[in-house]
């Protein structure tokens, strides 16, 4: 009996160790050098990304991956820019994918071409791509982004099969519709798992691109998605955060977060006090080039205000992976 246990204990961890066909391949020859990126096409469609390899790629080493997704009327050339997933300061040891959308707009949005194969089915054939050519660790693949990229992300955790493939979803300013009626996307319905959908966002309170409490017609209010990823990870309804906390003063930034069902800060959201749509980072960015007046978070001089905006990020795919997988 005791024998028994242990055998099938073992079976277990080794379906654990995630390895893809990728693993032991040298890195394709149209692919980046590790330290670099380069934009391709997903082979047999209309399809383009942009592809960073970390410069500690090891083809026998399992691999995180982070995808990153765009805004609306905005690029995979762009996106790389404004998240930074191929700094290595940012992002040491992962590999960043910034797909491109098909005009401008990801599935959710009321402008996306919903015409298949849509924007899931090419998220889900990248990512089956990457595993097939690259060594990939597949209980570390993350998806974030922003605005339109961002409000994708949701889409994609509440797709039971391309959802369950991702540990974590991360948005910045998303944009957020319902896409119960939307044709190719439907009622939110992710796969049941013991680990839930951990899900992250970062919202300023002076955005009116994609205003914090809605626009009153299409977009949805930031509270009622939190609410929604709450209520799916197994609070209740409307549940209200377990925790709310200054985590800087000026300008104020409060940090909320969700324990449902066992599951310790399974939802989690920045508020941030002044900030328009932008994405805050240390690195002068995108964003505040284009509106440094609404981006007060997004400055290279206010390098210690806005650090936690990428740590926290990052710390959070970590302690989601090294508890849950
Ligand atoms: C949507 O995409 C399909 C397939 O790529 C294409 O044939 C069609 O022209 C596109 N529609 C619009 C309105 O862009
Ligand atoms: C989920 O995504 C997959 C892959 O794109 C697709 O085949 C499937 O139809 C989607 N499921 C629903 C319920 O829309
Ligand atoms: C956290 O507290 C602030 C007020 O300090 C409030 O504006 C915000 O709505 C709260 N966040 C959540 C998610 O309840």
């Amino acid at each position: 009996m005791r024998l028994t246990s242990l055998l099938s204990l073992a079976a277990l961890t080794s379906i654990s160790i995630a390895k893809t066909p990728g693993c032991g391949e040298d890195i394709p020859s149209k692919y980046p050098k590790a330290g670099s990126s380069e934009s391709l096409s997903l082979p047999n469609t209309d399809r383009e990304y942009r592809l960073y390899i970390p410069t500690s790629y090891d083809k026998n080493t399992p691999t995180p991956v982070y995808f990153s997704f765009h805004g609306a009327g905005r690029d995979m050339v762009e996106e790389e820019s404004l998240s930074q997933f191929s700094n290595p300061e940012f992002n040491p040891d992962g590999i960043a994918i910034y797909p491109n959308s098909k005009n401008g707009y990801w599935l959710s949005s009321p402008y996306a071409n919903t015409s298949r194969p849509n924007d899931l089915d090419f998220t889900n054939d990248l990512l089956t791509h990457m595993e097939e050519t690259l060594c990939i660790d597949t209980t570390r693949v993350y998806s974030a982004g922003k605005s339109n990229g961002g409000g994708f992300t949701s889409v994609i955790a509440c797709n039971a099969t391309v959802g369950s493939r991702f540990a974590a979803f991360a948005a910045v300013s998303g944009a957020w519709y319902d896409t119960a009626d939307m044709k190719g996307v439907g009622s939110c319905a992710p796969a049941k798992r013991d680990e839930g959908y951990p899900f992250l966002e970062f919202h300023g309170t002076v955005d009116t691109t994609a205003p914090i409490d809605g626009d009153g017609d299409a977009k949805l209010p930031v509270i009622d998605v939190l609410q929604a990823w709450a209520a799916q990870n197994g609070c209740a309804d409307n549940a209200q955060p377990t925790s709310n906390v200054t985590v800087f003063d000026d300008p104020l930034v409060k940090h909320a977060s969700w324990d449902c069902n066992g599951l310790k800060g399974i939802v989690q959201h920045y508020r941030e006090s002044d900030n328009g749509h932008c994405w805050p980072s240390t690195v002068g960015n995108d964003d505040f080039t284009r509106n440094a007046a609404q981006c007060p978070l997004g400055s290279l001089e206010q390098d210690e205000h806005n650090k936690y905006h990428h740590e926290y990020w990052y710390k959070y795919c970590h302690w989601h992976s090294s508890h849950k997988y």
